[in-house]
C-alpha cells in the first residue's frame, strides 16, 4: 500500500544483518521507521507495539529468530529466542506459528547456514502473507459486491480495531475485502471504531482508509449497536489474532460487543484471518490466553496537542485502578462466516476444515 503516493511494506530487510519496520506506535502524526539488528530489537518492537497486528507479529518474530541465529546458530540459542519471543504477546497465534515455522524450516540445516535459511524462511513468510491478503481480499470484496448489488446503494461496513495493511506485511486482513471491492468500484463506506485504549481504529485504520482515499468515518466504539439498530450497518467485518478450530473468534477488546448487537440486528458478522491465525490445538475460545496490558492505556490518552506536539494525558483520577484486557473472544454462533486465504466459511467446525482439510478433523 502506499504513503504519500510511495508504496510500502510494513517490514522489509535492509541487508542479511537488518531488516526495517514503520514504527506504528508514533502513527498517525510521525511516520518514522525503525532497523531492527538483534533478537532484542525485535522483541522490543513486538512489547512496545512499534509493530502490531497478530500477522505482522509473527512475520517480525521470524525475522527475530534469522537475527538470533546469525549471533549463535546452535539449538540452543534457537529455543532460548523462541522463548523470548513467544513471551512478548500472549495472545496472537501468528507469533507461535511463524516461530514454529521457523523450527520445521531449519530442521536439517547445518549450524553454519542456519542463519542464512532463517532469513530465507522469513522473506517467505512475508511473501506467503502478502499472497494470503490478497486472497483474502478477493474472497471478502465478493461479499461486499453482493451486498452492494442487493442493497442498490452504498455498502456500509463496521470495523473494529485495525486490521488493515499496518496489522500485516500488506493488505491487511479485515480491509482487504475493502480495498479491493473499493478499487472495483464497489460503492462502500467504513465505520471505524476507535477501539480504546490503544486507538488503533482512530489512529491507524482512519490513516490507512484515508491515504487510500476509501470513505470512513471514525466512531466512538460504543455507538456501533445504535447504527446497527437503524440499518446503517450493512456488514460487520473484523480481523482476529487467534481463531479456534471450532471458529471462536478472539480479536481486539469490544469485537464480542459488536458481534452481540450484529446479531441481534440481523448483520451479517464476519472475520477475515490467514491460517496462521488459526489455532488447531484450542478448540474453545475460553482457553486463548487474553493479553492484560498497562492500565496507563487506559488511565492516559496521547494525540496531537494545538501546538502540533504529541502529548500524552491523565483522563481518570489518579485514585483509580483500572483493568486493560486487550482482547475478547466472539463465539462462533454468533459469527456469520470466516473468509480466508482459501475461501470463505461457515463459523463452525465442519466449515474450517472443509478449507483446511489436511488439518485433522474437528468433531
Ligand atoms: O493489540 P494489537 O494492535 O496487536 O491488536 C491486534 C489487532 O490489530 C486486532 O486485534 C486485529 O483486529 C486483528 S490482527 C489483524
Amino acid at each position: 500500500m502506499k504513503i504519500s503516493g510511495v508504496p510500502y511494506r510494513t517490514i522489509w530487510p535492509i541487508d542479511s544483518g537488518c531488516v526495517r519496520i514503520i514504527d506504528q506506535s508514533r502513527l498517525p502524526f510521525v511516520f518514522a521507521t525503525l532497523d531492527l539488528r538483534t533478537l532484542a530489537d525485535a522483541a522490543h518492537a513486538i512489547r512496545g507495539m512499534a509493530v502490531r497486528g497478530a500477522p505482522l507479529i509473527g512475520a517480525t518474530a521470524a525475522y527475530g529468530m534469522a537475527l538470533a541465529l546469525r549471533d549463535d546458530p546452535t539449538i540452543a540459542a534457537f529455543e532460548a529466542a523462541a522463548r523470548t519471543l513467544k513471551a512478548t504477546r500472549p495472545t496472537a497465534h501468528n507469533l507461535a506459528w511463524a516461530i514454529e515455522r521457523q523450527r520445521a524450516a531449519l530442521a536439517a540445516v547445518a549450524p553454519e547456514e542456519r542463519a542464512a535459511a532463517a532469513w530465507a524462511e522469513a522473506a517467505a513468510i512475508c511473501e506467503t502473507d502478502v499472497e494470503q491478503c490478497r486472497a483474502i481480499g478477493r474472497h471478502g470484496a465478493a461479499i461486499i459486491g453482493r451486498c452492494a448489488e442487493a442493497a442498490g446503494r452504498t455498502v456500509n461496513i463496521l470495523t473494529h480495531c485495525n486490521a488493515g495493511w499496518l496489522a500485516c506485511v500488506d493488505w491487511g486482513t479485515a480491509l482487504a475485502p475493502i480495498y479491493v471491492a473499493h478499487d472495483a468500484g464497489v460503492p462502500l463506506h467504513v465505520w471505524v471504531d476507535e477501539t480504546r485504549p490503544r486507538n488503533q481504529g482512530a489512529s491507524l485504520t482512519a490513516f490507512e482508509l484515508a491515504a487510500h482515499g476509501v470513505p470512513h468515518t471514525v466512531i466512538a466504539d460504543n455507538l456501533g449497536g445504535h447504527l446497527m439498530q437503524t440499518a446503517r450497518v450493512d456488514l460487520v467485518i473484523v480481523g482476529s489474532d487467534r481463531t479456534t478450530a471450532h471458529a471462536d473468534v478472539c480479536n481486539k477488546v469490544g469485537t464480542y460487543l459488536k458481534a452481540l448487537a450484529a446479531f441481534d440486528n440481523g448483520v451479517p458478522f464476519y472475520a477475515a484471518l490467514p491460517i496462521g491465525t488459526i489455532d488447531w490445538s484450542i478448540e474453545r475460545g475460553t482457553d486463548i490466553p487474553i493479553e492484560e496490558r498497562s492500565p496507563s492505556e487506559l488511565t492516559h490518552i496521547s494525540g496531537l496537542s494545538a501546538a502540533g506536539v504529541v502529548e500524552t494525558v491523565r483522563v481518570v483520577p489518579e485514585s483509580s485502578p483500572a483493568l486493560n484486557l486487550a482482547f475478547d473472544v466472539t463465539p462462533a454462533r454468533l459469527v456469520t462466516g470466516l473468509i480466508t486465504e482459501r475461501g470463505v466459511c461457515t463459523a463452525t467446525p465442519a466449515g474450517v476444515a472443509s478449507l483446511y482439510s489436511e488439518r485433522r478433523a474437528v468433531a
